[in-house]
């Protein structure tokens, strides 16, 4: 066989065996640093590729709705507008998680996940920086830890 057949052979194997590689566990949530949080959001997912996928899914809509808060309160409050577009900004870097998810990309997965959970971070900063312990400043704290889930089950998945 010639070294391009031998390269063309494993490139069909490995997109086979991509869906069939992902790793199933008993508890994937042992690597994670809030199990308990992590647990209560993949409810049993033993595949590590669908419990991440579902952990970001359920991160999604707990952003959307802070973002409804957020929204309303900055009315009130202007120092809300840093969340609100970190908010923004931390729902299309999951977005684009779940496509490397789908795609086996471990290493951009990492990426954008750690950019989602930076910026639930940043809105945490600018929060106590105006010295307001708001309820933003709790979801974000919530919405930090969830991310912070997401990124310990996705080094689980295949890279
Ligand atoms: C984030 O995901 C997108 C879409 O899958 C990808 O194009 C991009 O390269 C990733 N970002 C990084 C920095 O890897």
């Amino acid at each position: 066989m010639t070294v391009l057949g031998a390269i063309f052979l494993l490139a069909a194997t490995s997109r086979q065996n991509a869906a069939a590689l992902s790793l199933s566990l008993a508890d994937p949530c042992t690597v994670s640093d809030f199990p308990a949080l992590c647990r209560g959001t993949i409810k049993g997912q033993t595949n590590v590729n669908a419990a991440t996928d579902v952990a970001i899914r359920e991160l999604m809509k707990r952003t959307r709705q802070a973002k409804e808060i957020a929204e309303k309160e900055l009315k009130r409050d202007g120092g809300v507008a840093t969340c609100l577009s970190n908010f923004n900004s931390a729902f299309d870097n999951l977005d684009k998680a779940l496509t490397n998810i789908k795609e086996n990309d471990g290493f951009s997965l990492n990426i954008n996940l750690s950019a989602a959970l930076t910026d639930y971070d940043t809105c945490s900063d600018a929060m106590k920086e105006t010295r307001e312990i708001n309820v933003i400043y709790k979801s974000a704290g919530v919405l930090y830890k969830m991310a912070d889930n997401c990124l310990a089950l996705s080094t689980l998945v295949k890279h």
